[in-house]
């Protein structure tokens, strides 16, 4: 049994060296150690010898056994380490080549219709000799309010309805509030500039109100106001009928109509022929921008003298010019972030 086994290890050995890949190893180990191995052979004989053999040859059979297991494991271990340099040399590749195959690019970022038309706005309103101003959208009720001829008790305020800011009330400016409106900047431009002046000032509002497809409770505006000597509403009209066809890029017809806010006298709603009716004509009326010539209180409030400087003033809604030049039937998809949205515009 011994020079048998002498001879198995040397074999066993021999093969193992000789075994290139992780298959033929495995056939080794079934050869000496699989069911019918020449190593299990022996070991299988052991409970056969007689009991002084058994005590000199079962430990070195089991011997031999780890000992297999050990080589076995290191030829494993080298014939993977060899196989992982092959394919690591075989794939190289050089990071700093320039990449010939690239993946479809990121998709660029688009820009947002109101900014778009914002921008446009402002663009043809500046030719037009106009300054673009900001306002805060923290007010107070003394500027969108009280200096816009809407008193406390004037039923006006319950037109707009507005957040207040928990915050003490100043006796001067009354209480903290989400500005309704883009007009309180009328006043502070006023009293900043003085006269002449025309400025435009975009910007976002806010109103307590239930959101449905037409209304968000923040949504822009865009004030306009020109105030200096001699100005009626004929400059008002010529003015507005030069903006509104640029900004459509047609002729545009207006038509003038009474309306009432309290900080201007007379007030009037700007309309504009829109739609083709059944007979082809255009026949349907959109109203636009409300606007109307400027209150002498509020020219006073301003800190300027309503007998020499009048002026005019307007407030379009520009979310809702961005609605209907792109036909867009749903105010809340402005603040949704969806992107099958958004791509739609460049
Ligand atoms: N501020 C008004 C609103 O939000 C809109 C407005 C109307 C502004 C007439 C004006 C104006 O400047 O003259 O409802």
């Amino acid at each position: 049994m011994k020079t048998g086994l002498t001879q198995i290890i040397k074999n066993y050995k021999q093969d193992i060296d000789s075994s290139n890949n992780l298959n033929s190893l495995k056939k080794v180990e079934i050869k000496y150690l699989g069911r019918n191995g020449q190593l299990t052979a022996l070991l299988k004989q052991i409970k056969d010898l007689p009991d002084q053999e058994k005590r000199t040859h079962a430990p070195a059979l089991q011997q031999a056994k780890q000992q297999f297991t050990k080589i076995y494991q290191k030829k494993e271990k080298e014939i993977t380490a060899t196989k992982i340099n092959q394919e690591l040399n075989s794939e190289f590749f050089d990071i700093t080549l320039p990449n010939l195959n690239p993946s479809p690019s990121p998709r660029p970022g688009t820009i947002h219709p109101l900014a778009t038309v914002q921008k446009e706005i402002e663009g043809i309103f500046s030719e037009m000799g106009f300054t673009i101003i900001d306002g805060p959208e923290v007010e107070s009720e003394y500027y969108n309010f009280e200096a816009l001829n809407i008193p406390a008790s004037h039923p006006a305020r319950d037109m707009q309805d507005t957040f207040f800011i928990d915050h003490p009330k100043d006796d001067k400016h009354g209480h903290l509030l989400l500005r309704t409106h883009t007009s309180p900047a009328q006043i502070r431009a006023m009293e900043k500039y003085g006269a002449p002046l025309r400025i435009i000032v975009p910007g976002r509002v806010f109103r307590y109100e239930a959101t449905d497809n037409t209304h968000d409770s923040v949504f822009r505006q865009m004030e306009g106001m020109l105030i200096d000597k001699d100005i009626s509403l004929a400059n008002f009209k010529g003015i507005i009928t030069n903006f509104l066809s640029r900004l459509y890029k047609k002729e545009i017809t207006i038509r003038i109509r009474p309306g009432y806010f309290p900080f201007v006298e007379p007030g009037i709603e700007i309309d504009i022929l829109w739609k083709k009716g059944k007979n082809g004509q255009l026949d349907k009326w959109l109203e636009v921008i409300p606007a109307g010539m400027i209150h002498p209180h509020v020219i006073k409030a301003g800190g300027l003298d309503p007998n020499i400087h009048q002026g005019w003033a307007f407030g379009m809604g520009l979310t809702r010019l961005v609605m209907i030049k792109y036909q867009i039937d749903n105010i809340r998809l402005f603040h949704s972030n969806d992107i099958r949205f958004l791509s739609q515009f460049k």
